[in-house]
């Protein structure tokens, strides 16, 4: 949610880089994070200019085109996902500050106290030009250099009036050499070149230029030179102890490499992904999972389990649930993060918390994990990116190592989510003994054979997509599932409502005669997830007979089976196939088909796949 950038350097001559084209290149990675407009501030000899465009940044980049921008050593962005104000040229940011336009801004995040902070700065002179509670920010910045004519102590004392969630980078007339910075439950990291270094909402805001980074912890002001990162809290006090890590992801991940979008690529990086999540964590049968810093007697004496995540990740957690129940017996709730705090949640200090977030950032699911920790739970969290928020403050932290995920529609994270929940399911049986190793180390074969399996599915993209194409007309579409098939049903419909504006729902299929049937009518199109004919109890054949309820009532039916099973010959009028596996792994086969569905629905339909219309990946307000 808004992406933010900041360049400080010189770059050699030969070099045709300049600052500017640096934090556009860190907008272009960022964009991912929001599009409603984008903005770049440089410091020029006569003071600050900024450039800013409603819309996508091509349109900044049109406006810029054949400008003349100096090549002053300071450069700061922002890519917008509007919260305080239209979409407009005039509130995105960056924006300016102080009586003579002396100061430039970029916010991400929510300053709650702003119209009694703007009141006051309005009665004492200051003009303001947008709607957007960032712009106090930039002259109580501005208003604080001129009290004290240091960029960092300015920077402090603002942030010290200031309530609500924020990251802000500032640049000054008066301090051409630098950017400073601040964050507060918004996220920021710094990564170090020779000679230049880089501010950003994430590392793929410079990881075309450096793999080296500094995390920058809650509460903390950084100042950038070209030579020097010094990092100190809201009271003063320099950090001397600074987080340095290497970023894994290389830039090639965060390219389309030959794909129409980000997401067609990241739905088939998809095997890479399962197997990625799983690499180093399985090693003769046992499971090795050192991230899980939880003292084992603490995970033995848990009796609840709490999933906490929003989209797909709380569909992640919902195929947690049937797994973790089912081979750990412990009992596991799985709920919004953005619910769950507000309605006084029964934790102790048995609860497990498992935070699931991609992005490590989504200020609901922090906002839930933080009220956990405060009634003495403890927190796994299941992230993708590192030094995020969430993971850095969680008890424990598995990541997925999936690679960057740009398309706002999460799709390889997704089955990276469901594989570190598997594993973490598998962890805590082995720990409390619920299992015997050999059942373990069955179950771990059995997933090490699912990278093989997705890729199977992903080879068969093609009937898929031309099932799409020949869909995009659609009004609405079903989903029904049953079991570990629901939350299927439940991503299926989000993808297809997220990325391609058709009315989707997903239901559980017993749900069905107990209301959504009376959705059907002749030529309705419903996907049906079939469970596993070798599965638990009866369920194929009860879902079976939902397929042949609804194809009475005029349905067109889509139906997801495994190889083998033509008990559903009969009642399908399209069937896609997924190779077999046990009943709890199959979520990271069905929801495949699904995945290429919407994307392929979506691109016949003309829409921008990577970057639908009101969303963003990484939502950092409540
Ligand atoms: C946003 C995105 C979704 C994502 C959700 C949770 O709403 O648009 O695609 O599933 O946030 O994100 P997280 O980073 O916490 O997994």
């Amino acid at each position: 949610m808004c992406g933010i950038v900041g360049y400080v350097g010189q770059r050699p001559s030969n070099l045709s880089t300049r600052p500017v084209d640096v934090a556009l290149q860190g907008l272009a990675r960022l964009e991912y994070r929001g599009y409603d407009s984008a903005g770049v501030a440089v410091l020029e000899d006569d003071g600050v200019r900024i450039a800013k465009k409603e819309g996508k940044l091509k349109n900044l980049r049109d406006a810029l085109d054949g400008e003349e921008v100096s090549a002053s050593a300071v450069a700061i962005g922002h890519t917008r996902w509007a919260t305080h104000g239209a979409p407009t040229d005039g509130n995105a940011h960056p924006h300016l500050g102080g009586k003579d336009d002396e100061l430039a801004l970029v916010h991400n995040g929510i300053i709650e106290n702003f119209a009694p902070l703007r009141a006051e700065l309005e009665s004492e002179g200051f003009v303001f030009r947008s709607e957007t509670d960032s712009e106090v920010a930039a002259h109580l910045v501005a208003r604080e250099m001129s009290l004290t004519g240091d960029l960092t102590t300015a920077m402090r004392a603002a942030v010290n009036q200031l309530e609500g969630a924020f990251t802000l980078l500032a640049v000054h007339r008066l301090s051409p050499d630098r950017v400073v910075a601040a964050r507060r439950n918004s996220p920021l990291v710094v990564g170090l070149g020779e000679g230049e270094n880089f501010l950003g909402s994430d590392v793929a805001a410079f990881v075309d230029n450096t793999r080296e980074a500094l995390e920058v912890g809650q509460d903390q002001i950084v100042t950038v030179t070209a030579d020097d990162v010094v990092i100190s809290d809201f009271s003063g006090t320099e950090i001397t102890e600074q987080k340095r890590y290497t970023i894994e992801w290389d830039v090639a991940a965060a390219q389309k490499g030959g794909y129409d979008s980000f997401m067609a690529k990241e739905i088939h990086e998809q095997a890479t992904a399962v197997a990625d999540t799983l690499l180093g964590r399985i090693d003769s049968g046992a499971l090795h999972l050192d991230e899980m810093s939880i003292d084992e007697s603490v995970l033995r004496s848990v009796d609840k389990i709490v999933v906490v995540a929003c989209g797909t990740a709380a569909n992640a957690g919902s195929v947690a649930k049937y797994a973790i129940e089912h081979w750990c017996r412990i009992p596991t709730e799985v709920e919004l993060a953005h619910e769950f705090r507000y309605r006084d949640p029964v934790v102790t200090e048995k609860t497990l918390v498992v935070a699931i977030s991609q992005s490590g950032e989504t200020m609901d699911t922090l906002m839930a994990m933080r009220h956990a920790q405060e009634q003495g739970a403890k927190v796994v969290a299941i992230c993708n990116t590192h030094g995020s928020t969430i993971p850095r403050e969680a008890d424990a932290a598995l990541y997925l190592h999936v690679g960057p995920e740009i398309a706002v529609a999460s799709t390889k994270a997704y089955l990276g989510q469901i594989t570190a929940c598997y594993l973490l399911g598998l962890y805590l049986a082995q720990v409390r003994g619920n299992l015997f190793p050999d059942e373990i180390a069955a179950l771990m074969e059995d997933l090490e054979q699912l990278p093989t399996h997705v890729q199977t599915v992903l080879d068969g993209a093609a009937e898929v997509e031309e099932l799409a194409r020949s869909m995009k007309d659609a009004a609405s579409v079903l989903f029904l599932g049953r079991h570990v098939g629901y939350p299927t049903a439940m991503e299926g419909a989000l993808k297809l409502k997220e990325i391609a504006y058709i009315h989707a729902e997903g239901f559980a299929a017993g749900e069905l005669k107990h209301g959504p049937i009376a959705l059907v009518e002749e030529g309705q199109p419903v996907f049906v997830i079939v469970p596993s004919p070798r599965g638990r109890d009866s369920l194929h054949s009860k879902v079976v007979s939902n397929i042949q309820e609804i194809r009475a009532r005029g349905a067109r039916t889509l139906v997801i089976a495994e190889d083998g099973d033509d008990d559903v010959l009969p009642y399908s009028d399209v069937v896609l196939r997924v190779p077999r596996t046990r009943t709890l792994f199959a979520p990271l086969l069905t929801i495949i088909p699904l995945q290429i569905f919407s994307c392929e629905l979506a691109t016949a339909k003309g829409l921008d796949v990577d970057q639908p219309r009101n969303l963003a990946k990484s939502v950092t307000v409540e």
